[in-house]
This record gives structure tokens, C-alpha cells and sequence, in this order.
């Protein structure tokens, strides 16, 4: 019987650092139930976290940075065989964070208000992005402009009362495409279209004028939460994707 299927992937049952290279790891946890441990996780961060930390004006997104960027320093030191503080990254000219000295384990992060998420993959890029859906958004009004023409038809085509949350898995979908190219707000967000595949979890990606791009990039809706929005993109094929609840401080 097949562990894996396109609406259940399959899941990480524990931390054991094993990454096979045609599978792509996902951990997600909820940032509430580490704010009590939140000085040792604070311990863990390296002198410029720490002192990134100390600018946060107000303590829910401070404490959102702290631990996720404990998490990930935790999680990477697992795959590694190493401490988490001991983790070392570099960052692109767009600021994304990525192993120092090492180009084999990529990795990539996204935080929302409660919720942290961590992609792990071996030898080829990937991008995660996680929304809380917020009702107070003007959905029609941002996909005009941000989203390709092929979006917002698909958008409008929606009933309004799902209008909110359709904007939102767009807008994750593109998003986690955007953060593993890396490019930040440089890249054309018109240029391309991601959208949902019918009775899958699977997206589709369009790229205008290279359709080869479409054919190096897997990517994926995944299900955190009723509120929650989040996708994936993994370049290359054939990528095995498992998803893990990091277990709460004590269990
Ligand atoms: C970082 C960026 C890529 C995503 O930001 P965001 O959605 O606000 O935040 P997320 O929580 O998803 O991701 C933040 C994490 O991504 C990582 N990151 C930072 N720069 C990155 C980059 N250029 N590419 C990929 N990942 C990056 C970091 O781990 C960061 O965590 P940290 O802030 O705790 O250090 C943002 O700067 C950006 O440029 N976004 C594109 C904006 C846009 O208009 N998108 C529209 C999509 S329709």
C-alpha cells in the first residue's frame, strides 16, 4: 500500500536527519508553544540574531524571529551532525540566508503571526512562503497589482466569499516560487502564474515566454491549519515531500 499520495504526503515522524536527495522536508511549528522556552532558544542565535533581535519594537515579532531562527538553527544542526549554534550561514545579495561552506543542504524559512515553517532539500533550490489569512485584505484590488492577468481572472472566476482565502493561496504560491529563486522584490511578479491543479495538492507554474522554467520546478499547496496558507517550490522532479510537526518544548 503507498505511504504517499498527492493529497497526504507523507509524514516526518521524527528529527533524525536523514535526508534522502529526491525528498524535500517540511517542518512546521507553532511559535506559542516555545515562547516559554524562548531565553534558551535566545542563547542559540549568534551575536548579529541577537543584536537583529534587540530591534524589534514589540514582542510578538521579536519572539516570532527568535524562535524560528532557533528552530532553523536547531533543525539544520540535526541534518548537519553539528550544534545549532555552531550553524554557520552567509546570505545572498537579496539577503537570503543560506548555508556557509556548504551548497549541498538548502534550505528556506517563512514565519507568519504563530506559525513557523522550514523546507529542507538536497542540491536544488527551494521556497516556502506561510500566510495567516488576514479578512481585512482587498483581495481584487492586490491581485490587479501583483498577479498575472491568467490569476486574477482565476481569482474572479472564485465566489466572493472565498475570494480572501484563493487570494492568499495565490499569493503564497507565488511567493515560494519568488523565495527560491531568491530574488526578492526584483523579480517580475506578472511575469508568471501559479495555480492550483484541480483535486490535488499539486500548483501549476506558468511562466511567460520559458516554458522550460515550468518544467524545473515542482511545487505544492500545503495544508497547516483552517486560517493558514503555505506553499512550496522544489526545483527539479520526481521530489518526494514529507511534512513534520516539530514537537513542543517537553513532549
Ligand atoms: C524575504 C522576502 C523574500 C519574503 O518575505 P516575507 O514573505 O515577508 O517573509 P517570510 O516569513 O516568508 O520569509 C522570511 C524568511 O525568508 C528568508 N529570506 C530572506 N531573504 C530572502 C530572499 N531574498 N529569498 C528567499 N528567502 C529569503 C529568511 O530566512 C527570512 O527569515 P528572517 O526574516 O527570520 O530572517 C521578502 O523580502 C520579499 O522580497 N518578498 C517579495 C514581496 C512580494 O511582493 N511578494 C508578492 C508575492 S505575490
Amino acid at each position: 500500500m503507498p505511504v504517499h499520495s498527492e493529497m497526504d504526503p507523507e509524514p516526518l515522524l521524527s528529527l533524525d536527519g536523514i535526508l534522502p536527495d529526491n525528498q524535500v522536508h517540511v517542518w512546521h511549528a507553532h511559535i506559542k508553544a516555545w515562547e516559554r522556552v524562548i531565553k534558551p532558544l535566545h542563547n542559540i542565535l549568534d551575536g548579529e540574531e541577537q543584536a537583529r533581535a534587540s530591534r524589534f519594537k514589540f514582542p510578538a515579532p521579536r519572539n516570532q524571529f527568535v524562535i524560528s531562527r532557533a528552530l532553523l538553527r536547531q533543525t539544520l544542526g540535526c541534518y548537519l551532525g553539528i550544534e545549532g549554534r555552531d550553524v554557520r550561514f552567509s546570505y545572498t545579495a537579496n539577503s537570503k540566508p543560506q548555508l556557509d561552506g556548504n551548497a549541498d543542504l538548502q534550505f528556506n524559512l517563512s514565519h507568519t503571526e504563530g506559525v513557523t515553517v522550514l523546507a529542507i532539500t538536497s542540491k536544488r533550490r527551494v521556497g516556502v512562503d506561510v500566510e495567516r489569512i488576514r479578512e481585512n485584505t482587498e483581495p481584487l484590488d492586490l491581485a490587479d497589482r501583483f498577479f498575472s492577468r491568467r490569476e486574477v481572472e482565476w481569482l474572479r472566476s472564485q465566489p466572493a466569499s472565498e475570494h480572501i482565502p484563493s487570494f492568499f493561496n495565490c499569493w503564497t504560491a507565488k511567493e515560494s516560487y519568488v523565495k527560491a529563486h531568491g530574488q526578492g522584490l526584483s523579480m517580475s511578479l506578472g511575469a508568471f502564474s501559479v495555480l492550483p491543479v484541480a483535486g490535488s495538492n499539486r500548483l501549476q507554474l506558468r511562466v511567460d515566454d520559458d516554458s522550460e522554467e515550468c518544467d524545473r520546478w515542482e511545487m505544492w499547496r500545503l495544508d497547516l491549519g483552517a486560517d493558514i496558507r503555505a506553499a512550496i517550490a522544489v526545483e527539479g522532479t520526481g521530489t518526494r515531500i514529507r511534512v513534520g510537526t516539530w514537537p513542543s518544548p517537553g513532549e
